[in-house]
Parts: C-alpha cells; sequence; structure tokens
C-alpha cells in the first residue's frame, strides 16, 4: 500500500524534534553534530535568536495579503539586494526551482523583447541541479531527472561543465540566448567552475550578445565568504537565482535581475501567490543583516580555512576512504573512495550529518556562523566516522 506521504525520498531513520545552533536533537534525545544544514539552508544554525525574533514579530503582525498590495517588508529587503549586488530589481518566490522558471522566462521574454524571439535556446552544464520542475528538468536533461516526463520543455543544451572551448562553439547558433550556470555545483559533487572560468564563460556570453544566469542558490548567500560566489571572479551576470540560505529555513528564494534584463518583465508577465510573503520577507531580512556584515563573511573564510585544513589532514589519513578535498568556503566536499552513501551512514552512527551528492561526494554546508569548538567537534566525529567506514568496508 503506498505510504501517506508519497514516497518519492529516501529517508535516513531520523526523527529530529528540535534544533539548536549546529545541532539537531533526535526524538531518542541523541544530539546530532549537523554538517548539511538542511542542505545549506540553516545559513544561521537552528533557530537563531534573531530569525526566531523577525518570524514571531511578524507572525504577530501580518502573515499573508497577496501581491494585490505593497508588502513593506517585501519592498525592503528588494532595497537591500539591490544595494548589495549588481542588481537593479528582485522578484521573490518561494524556492529555487521556482526562481529557475522566472530565470528561463525572463531570458526568452527578453529576446522576444528585443525582437529576437527565435533567441530561445538556453545552454547548461553536465553535473547541473536547478530544481524538479519541468524547465528545470529538462534544463538538466538527463534521464534520471526526466525519464517518464515527457515532453519536455524544449530549448535547451547540455555542455560538458568547465568547458570554454565546448560554450563558445554552442554559442555561435543564433538561437542561443542565454547560459545558465552555477559557479560550484552542488547536487553535482562540489564542482567549483573557478574563477578564471566563470570569467570566461562572462566573456563568452558578451561576445555573442547571451544573457547569463547564475544559479546560487546553493552556492550563495554569504556560503564561499562572499555574499554571492561570482563576487571573487570579479563579474556579474544579468540574471541570477537565490534561496536556500537566504531565508534561514523559512521557504524563501528570489531572481535578481539587471534593469536591462528584467525590463520586458511588465505587469501581468509573471507572478505568485505567496512569493515575497511578510512571513519570508521578515526572516530575509533579519538574515541578509547577518550574513552581509563583512565581518561576519570574513569570519566564514576564517573558518573555512580552519575546517578545510582539518579536512585536508582527514584524507591524508584516511586514503582508504578518502580520495580529496574540493568546494570553496563553507562548501566542501570530501570525493570518496568508498562509496559516499556508505560514510553519511557511518556519520550517523557517530551522530553527525553529512549529506551524499553526485560524483560519490560527501557534502559539508554547516550552518554559516558554526563555533569555531563545533568544528574541532565534527572533524574528530568525521575520523571516526571514517574509521568506522573503513572497518565496515574492511
Ligand atoms: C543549485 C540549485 N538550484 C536550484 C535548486 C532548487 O531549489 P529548491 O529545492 O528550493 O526548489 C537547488 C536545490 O537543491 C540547487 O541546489
Amino acid at each position: 500500500m503506498i505510504p501517506s506521504i508519497l514516497p518519492t525520498y529516501n529517508r535516513a531513520p531520523l526523527h529530529f524534534v528540535k534544533g539548536e545552533g549546529s545541532w539537531l536533537i533526535e526524538r531518542d534525545g541523541r544530539r546530532f553534530l549537523d554538517l548539511g544544514a538542511g542542505i545549506a539552508v540553516n545559513a544561521l544554525g537552528h533557530a537563531h535568536p534573531a530569525l526566531v525574533e523577525a518570524l514571531t514579530e511578524q507572525a504577530g503582525a501580518l502573515w499573508h495579503i497577496s501581491n494585490l498590495y505593497h508588502v513593506d517588508k517585501q519592498a525592503a529587503l528588494a532595497d537591500r539586494l539591490v544595494d548589495l549586488t549588481f542588481a537593479d530589481t528582485c522578484f521573490f518566490t518561494n524556492s529555487g526551482t521556482e526562481a529557475c522558471e522566472l530565470a528561463v522566462k525572463m531570458a526568452r521574454r527578453y529576446w522576444y523583447a528585443h525582437g529576437r524571439p527565435e533567441r530561445t535556446k538556453i545552454l547548461t552544464f553536465d553535473g547541473a541541479f536547478h530544481g524538479r520542475s519541468t524547465a528545470a528538468i529538462a534544463a538538466v536533461g538527463t534521464p534520471k531527472m526526466t525519464e517518464g516526463f515527457g515532453p519536455l520543455l524544449p530549448g535547451f543544451v547540455q555542455l560538458p561543465f568547465g568547458d570554454i572551448e565546448a560554450l563558445e562553439t554552442a554559442l555561435e547558433d543564433a538561437e542561443v540566448g542565454a547560459v545558465l550556470i552555477e559557479p560550484i555545483q552542488g547536487e553535482g559533487g562540489i564542482r567549483s567552475l573557478g574563477d578564471d572560468a566563470l570569467r570566461k564563460v562572462r566573456a563568452a556570453c558578451d561576445a555573442a550578445g547571451a544573457l547569463l544566469i547564475l544559479d546560487e542558490v546553493q552556492c550563495g548567500m554569504g556560503r564561499t565568504g562572499r555574499l554571492f560566489a561570482h563576487e571573487w571572479a570579479g563579474i556579474t551576470p544579468d540574471i541570477m537565482m537565490v534561496a536556500k540560505g537566504i531565508g534561514g529555513g523559512f521557504p524563501l528564494g528570489a531572481v535578481l535581475a539587471t534593469e536591462e534584463a528584467a525590463a520586458p518583465m511588465t505587469a501581468g508577465t509573471h507572478g505568485s501567490t505567496y512569493g515575497g510573503n511578510p512571513l519570508g520577507c521578515a526572516v530575509g531580512l533579519a538574515v541578509v543583516d547577518i550574513v552581509a556584515d563583512p565581518a561576519f563573511l570574513s569570519e566564514v573564510s576564517r573558518k573555512a580555512t580552519a575546517l578545510r585544513q582539518g579536512l585536508e589532514s582527514l584524507v591524508a589519513s584516511h586514503p582508504d576512504v578518502f580520495e580529496s578535498v574540493r568546494g570553496e568556503g563553507l562548501m566542501l566536499g570530501l570525493r570518496c573512495r568508498l562509496p559516499a552513501t556508505d560514510v553519511v551512514q557511518a556519520g550517523y552512527a557517530e551522530d553527525l550529518l553529512v549529506i551524499p551528492a553526485a560524483d560519490n561526494v560527501v557534502r559539508l554546508l554547516p550552518a554559516l556562523n558554526i563555533p569555531e569548538a563545533e568544528i574541532a567537534e565534527a572533524l574528530a566525529r568525521l575520523e571516526k566516522t571514517a574509521t568506522r567506514a573503513a572497518a565496515k568496508a574492511a
């Protein structure tokens, strides 16, 4: 008999009932050190006092009014994001997938409005992940994502990740209107494009007149030690997808765009019942206030260096379990020699949460404010996890 919850998830046998900072408490009382942060969502850990306060204060005042009226917290958050980034304008969504939908619509609408309606093609990359809507699965195009869900939304062309020559050749097609890429792939296995390659992607888009859409749903919001990952490369996109960390655990996403790219999205061309609701935006403002502080971001980088150094030693002392460390900032991956899922399981036995990704990688996406003592504790538990996984495999 089908369970009452549609069985699309393979869940670990864990039931968490409370969260405190970087800790999750299981219903049996065990305290798990959370290095997954709800897949890069709980950017400030669990139950951060400023976020709890922002949410409860807003909950006592106003939950929902729709976008028929002005939502003051939405305007305040948009103003903040416009001040802090390349963007001239923002549209708020409830998720990364919805941000992907709008990014695709915005790119196509741009070319429609500029008298080039045939420029509908969007170049994407292997290992990418942009969500589970019909557009987002078509963007990725792998059988794992698309099998049985056709006919797929046409107009996506997949290229090898980081292959600039292939990108330049593909951009010769006069029907290409945009390039959609994650500066660091998350689900794909913490694969960094690299600053130099990202600059080349920007230059190739400029040469072809194509729009650059960055998916910073997982790598954005302070995770790399800058507010957005592309800042390291010194380039800006035309359109950017944001979600996960911006809501700190409350469902919130956004599309940020330049005026040029966004101008054709006039009244009536897009909308959302819940997108930009007062609750989400109140929390988003509290998150941005903390994360965008340069002192906070430099702490992220400092902690990231400590964690990475520890991981390098871990890999060196367990070459039978791990192959290498990859990633940037607090978006790190351990490429495994044993099956990554076995390492994740061994972590559970050590009351440690890490997340599997493609390419046999275990992801570490801790809260950005993880205290130093807990980084040390994480490394100690990873050490035990590696020993346990190796013993099991022997
Ligand atoms: C890079 C990236 N884009 C888009 C998404 C989809 O976001 P959501 O699950 O909020 O719809 C994800 C989710 O993992 C992601 O990592």
